[in-house]
């Protein structure tokens, strides 16, 4: 496998920079000049390259199309004040990534593939990473299927790629949120702590329907009681009762482990707040709610961060937050960016750097 060094890298013949606007970067919108392509067949993945960002062709019968066998991982990497570019726990998307292989069945990626193509690619595209503050690279690194068949059965080949959007500041309004109890996420036993494409396809329904009603996203709740609440459309949550973050733990497998997720409950550890990870009913949220103890409502995911909940809605019960009173939300928002922007010591070794 190649290092960083000694990966072939044809470059664009001419760069769409100039036609990017990096004043008003809207999310997903731009990908940058590169990406990086390695194939798997006969059973290992060969050399890696780093080509002009274009179309792929792929022929009609091949199964990720058909059934689904596509994963994908979302990292961002930072402009640091000195020059370089830091890359914000990638290890941890690494693993989450073959976790997700191994469950659909397809190859694990070693990871200097991973990590070193990741980095290859942003020297490549260096001159894309955004310089203003609070914006960012986002990395899409994903791998589907490519055997041609119609069969039912895990690939013989797959490709994996990586593309890279630079994202500007994500200004979220905070989030009206509606608790699901008609549609499920996700099951144990099932895929749920992947990041599989399914997952995603599966979500567009009801979220539709929650957005009919005037909501912005769901709050899954388990798929036997409709009882205990899991996580948002791309983000995990955390609600701050009686003075402690609670956060649903991952025990059953229905969550997917956000790294934004575990960078929060060392933040707050760091910080000698209360966090705890546990079941979360939403009889429990509505009885902290009425007795006020319920606080703060949040979500965290790469992407945002941060994301304030201002209603959460459960059957006919509508809960209000003030989202200009969450102090809790505001101060790991902050403490977080910090670590990230290299502006507080990076205390947890969660910054990897480029060159
Ligand atoms: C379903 C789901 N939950 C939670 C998250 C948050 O995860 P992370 O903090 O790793 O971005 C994401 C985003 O990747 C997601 O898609």
């Amino acid at each position: 496998m190649a290092s960083n060094n000694n990966i072939k890298v044809t470059k664009a013949t001419a760069s769409k920079i100039g036609a990017v606007d990096f004043k008003n970067l809207e999310f997903g919108k731009y990908f940058t000049d590169h990406m990086l392509v390695a194939d798997y067949a006969d059973g290992k993945w060969g050399e890696p390259e780093v080509v002009p960002y274009a179309p792929i062709c792929v022929d009609p019968s091949i199964s990720a199309i058909h059934y689904g066998q596509s994963i994908f991982e979302g990292i961002k990497a930072y402009r640091m004040d000195d020059g370089r570019t830091a890359i914000f726990r990638p290890k941890d998307n690494y693993l989450r990534f073959n976790k997700s292989a191994r469950r659909i069945e397809m190859p694990e990626v070693p990871e200097r593939l991973f990590m070193n193509g990741m980095k290859k690619l942003l020297e490549v595209d260096n001159q894309w990473i955004p310089k203003e503050y609070d914006h960012a690279m986002y990395i899409r690194p994903f791998m589907f299927s490519t055997e041609t068949t119609m069969r039912v059965a895990p690939s013989s080949s797959y490709k994996f790629i990586i593309i890279c959007s630079p994202v500007g500041p994500y200004y979220s309004a905070p989030m009206k949120i509606h608790v699901e109890e008609t549609f499920v996420r996700a099951v144990p036993g099932g895929v749920g702590f992947t990041k599989t494409s399914g997952n995603y396809a599966a979500s567009l329904h009801p979220t539709a329907v929650a957005k009919e009603k005037g909501y912005d996203q769901v709050l899954w709740t388990d798929a036997v009681e409709h009882k205990y609440v899991q996580e948002c459309g791309t983000m995990n949550v955390f609600f701050v009762i009686d003075g402690k973050a609670v956060t649903p733990d991952l025990l059953n497998g229905t969550i997917l482990e956000g790294v934004t997720r575990n960078s929060v409950i060392q933040v707050l550890k760091d910080m000698g707040k209360g966090v705890e990870e546990r079941a979360i009913s939403i009889d429990e949220l509505v009885e902290a709610y009425q007795k006020g103890k319920l606080t703060e409502a949040f979500g965290t995911g790469t992407a945002a961060t941060i994301s304030k909940i201002s209603l959460l809605g459960y059957k006919d019960f509508i809960m209000n937050f003030d989202p200009e009173v969450m102090p809790w939300a505001d101060e790991i928002k902050a403490k977080l960016t910090a670590i990230k922007e290299g502006e507080a010591p990076d205390s947890h070794e969660w910054i990897v750097y480029v060159d």
